[in-house]
């Protein structure tokens, strides 16, 4: 396998956290392939590991290192296509994890491209989505490029093992106390497995929540927030303009002092398994509540309900690793097309961990207060109904004939003696 092509020495770009798993990795890579590591880690906006990453990664052993700040192409080029689509995964999940991937992937494959490596390497395990995610987002890249996943060969069983490894090495890991769960972060939200989280009817402690409080430990006084979108993207709060990013820091602060966007799922994943993930999303879960609300005033009523199904489509497509498709782009297609009315002003209650609406508009409020009104202003034609009826039901009422006839003992409603 020591792949030396005109006595260079393979390259391989490694997708880096900082974590053991990665630390480990950039020794064990170099020693098994003979090879240089360049390590590249993206930032999504997570605030853990970030510090030193440069020197921890040289140290280790790798010969390069990539830090490609990628949040407002996280927050322009994916965030905002999903929060436009209503993705969330089994109608709860706004993605944070699975969005992040792709964008991961594709920055690891341009370094790779720039530093002129072979091979593709990362870090995730055998049995969970994000592996399908990156290796699927290689091929579509740079199918040139060979694939590693260490975590899925290699000869360690458990955390101490890679500990014994790296002592044995002498490869620096930090020796940070580690915790008892599994979490990936980004600007979007928290994702937290593993652990005691792991028995699904074990209530998740509240040292497993990074970025939210606990319901009941929120503030006795509610929090008003007003959201501005145009087009389907948020563009301001509180009647200030803001960036994206911004944006979205403010309401993950304002909505995790309320206890807002904690969930507690068990979801299919793509490889076949049931698993039991905690999350914490809330700037997501109040940017997904608010624009659904001005999308209840402003779509006509068969887009917004046509667009339910395209929402959970483009949900899988993104959970299942498929962000770089034909399909994906096509349905952005459409969904853009829908979202040029959704423009307005909601206004949103947090308290104690709910989002609630109090209230919406917009200059395309296809809600007509002369129609809806039950006083004396209404102009909706009463007269109008009857005939509407009448033919809106004629199908039924010829079907329920015949069969009254022809079937008397099965025809529908028959076995109702109201
Ligand atoms: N289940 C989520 C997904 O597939 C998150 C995966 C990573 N979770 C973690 N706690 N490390 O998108």
């Amino acid at each position: 396998m020591n792949a030396h092509t005109n006595g260079k020495k393979e390259k391989i770009a490694l997708a880096y956290s900082g974590g053991l798993d990665t630390s480990v990795m950039i020794h064990w890579l170099k020693e098994k392939f003979d090879a240089e590591i360049v390590a590249v880690t993206g930032n999504l906006g997570q605030t853990k590991e970030i510090e030193n990453l440069e020197q921890k990664a040289l140290k280790t052993g790798a010969s390069a290192f990539h830090f490609v700040d990628l949040r407002e192409a996280f927050v322009e080029s994916y965030i905002w296509p999903s929060l436009k689509a209503g993705a969330l995964y089994e109608d709860i999940y706004p993605m944070a994890t699975s969005l992040g991937r792709p964008l991961l992937a594709k920055a690891l494959v341009d370094a790779a491209l720039a530093e002129g490596c072979t091979t593709l390497a990362h870090g995730c395990t055998g049995k969970g989505n994000d592996q399908v995610r990156f290796e699927v987002t290689f091929a579509a890249l740079a199918p040139q490029l060979k694939v590693i996943a260490p975590v899925r060969e290699w000869e360690f069983k458990s955390r101490e093992e890679e500990i014994a490894y790296a002592d044995l090495k002498g490869i620096p890991v930090a020796a940070t106390k580690k915790s008892p769960y599994s979490i990936d972060e980004n600007i979007w939200g928290t994702s937290i497995e593993c652990g005691v989280l792991e028995n699904p009817m074990t209530v998740p402690p509240e040292d497993a929540y990074q970025r939210t409080v606990a319901p009941e430990q929120a503030p006795d006084e509610a929090t008003q927030v007003e959201i501005e979108f145009e087009q389907g993207v948020p563009i301001g709060l509180d009647g200030k303009k803001m960036d994206g990013l911004t944006l979205i820091e403010t309401l993950n602060k304002i909505g995790g002092a309320n206890g807002v966007g904690r969930m507690d799922l068990i979801e299919n994943r793509l490889v076949g398994i049931k698993s039991r993930e905690v999350y914490e999303t809330p700037a997501a879960t109040i940017l997904h509540f608010a624009h659904r609300e001005l999308e209840r005033l402003t779509l006509e009523k068969t887009v917004f309900q046509y667009k339910r199904g395209v929402s959970q489509d483009y949900a899988n497509l993104i959970y299942n690793g498929l962000w770089f498709s034909p399909m994906r782009v096509a349905l952005d297609a459409f969904i853009n097309e829908t979202q040029r009315t959704v423009t307005g002003l909601v206004r949103v209650k947090l308290f104690k961990g709910n989002v609630s609406v109090l209230g919406r508009m917009s200059p395309y409020s296809l809600y007509n207060e002369e129609l809806a009104t039950y006083t004396a202003a209404d102009t909706f034609n009463h007269r109008a109904a009857e005939g509407f009826i009448h033919i809106y039901g004629l199908g039924l009422k010829t079907y329920n004939e015949v069969l009254r006839k022809t079937e008397p003992s099965v025809s529908i409603g028959a076995d109702i003696s109201l």
